[in-house]
């Protein structure tokens, strides 16, 4: 793999989302085999491990499986979003707290959950509209200082925002959406991440798993904790669903003639928007790691982009439902 460059270090350009391991699809994974999964994924030269204070018992988790192995990756972390919860303990929704006295509080979690002393890589998870930016990230250049903390980022905020945090102290990435299906940032985002010389972190790579191919009309994801459904997430629900399937057939037939899978042609995709770019797509199983993995060696002729150009722009249904869209690109 080449090797590509976030702020202070590198890292290789597919690392591991965590998220799914623990939060948002369906249940929480066995816990034994998901440490042996990062266990796998270190060994595999997976570099680079993304979780979250939003993820459940995710950071714990990665803290426990990279007991030492610590030295041999860089892991991210997230903080802002908590959840709210009424009197009687029912959570009752999320709200996002970027204030100082928050992210101390998050960040010395973080550090013990994770079982290190120093987050490589500390995003602010979502824009708190109640907190200026440049206080937010102020405070988290308070932890760089401290060593604390090696390098910050954002996450889903516009370009003006972005610009407006790297004057007061250097943001090396932005974790955002980007994949076939979602190209926001091409728009709101990127130039300036460039401009400044940021890294963009593209997430859900895999459009959480339909560029797969894996799902199908009849295999839909649902059940507890899957966050996959058409009232958090337009595009999974039904109508919108069964379209965006078919134009997951066009990423099916492109991979067939370059070689790979849908999801490597995704990954693939991805990668070749740019050397600026690194992704960090998530999975539970052995087999869709290596899988994705093996991306890395894919090419996509030009004519093959030229296919999986249109799709975006087809795609139904918003990323996120009103509350979740409000929070983004902002
Ligand atoms: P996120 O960034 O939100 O984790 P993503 O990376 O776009 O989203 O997609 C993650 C989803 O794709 C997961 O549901 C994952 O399921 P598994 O845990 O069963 O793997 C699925 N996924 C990841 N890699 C895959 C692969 N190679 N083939 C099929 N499904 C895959």
């Amino acid at each position: 793999m080449d090797r590509r460059t976030i702020g202070p270090f590198q890292v290789n350009p597919i690392g591991l989302g965590c998220m799914g391991l623990s939060a948002f699809y369906g249940p929480p994974a066995d816990h034994a085999q998901a440490i042996r999964l990062i266990h796998e994924a270190v060994d595999l030269g997976v570099d680079h491990f993304d979780t979250a204070e939003l993820y459940g018992r995710n950071e714990a988790l990665l803290g426990e499986a990279l007991q030492g192995r610590r030295d041999k990756v860089r892991i991210a972390t997230k903080f802002g979003p908590k959840y709210t919860f009424d009197d009687k303990g029912n959570r009752t929704g999320a709200s996002v707290d970027g204030s100082p006295a928050n992210m101390r509080r998050a960040v010395e979690n973080s550090l013990r959950f994770l079982r290190t002393d120093v987050i490589d890589l500390y995003y602010l998870h979502r824009l708190d509209p109640g907190t200026p930016v440049e206080e937010t990230v102020g405070a988290m250049g308070e932890l760089v200082a401290e060593g604390k903390v090696r390098a910050i980022g954002l996450s889903e905020v516009s370009g003006a925002t972005f610009a407006k945090a790297n004057a007061v102290h250097p943001v090396a990435a932005v974790q955002s959406e980007y994949s076939i299906f979602s190209r926001d940032v091409e728009t709101v985002l990127l130039d300036h991440l460039r401009t400044a010389g940021a890294t963009l972190v593209a997430y859900s790579p895999l459009g959480r798993g339909m560029l797969t191919g894996a799902f199908t009309r009849d295999q839909k994801p649902g059940g507890q904790g899957e966050f996959r459904s058409g009232e958090m997430q337009p595009r999974w629900a039904e109508g919108a669903y069964e379209a965006n399937l078919a134009l997951v057939d066009e990423i099916k037939a492109v991979a067939k003639e370059a070689g790979g899978t849908p999801g490597q042609v995704a990954l693939a995709w991805v990668l070749s928007r740019g050397g600026d770019i690194v992704t960090i797509p998530g999975t539970t199983k052995l087999a869709n790691l290596k899988s994705n993995l093996g991306a890395s060696k894919l090419v996509l002729a030009e004519e093959h982009i030229r296919r999986l150009e249109p799709l975006a722009d087809q795609v139904r249904g918003d990323r996120y439902n009103a509350t979740g869209m409000a929070a983004i690109n902002r």
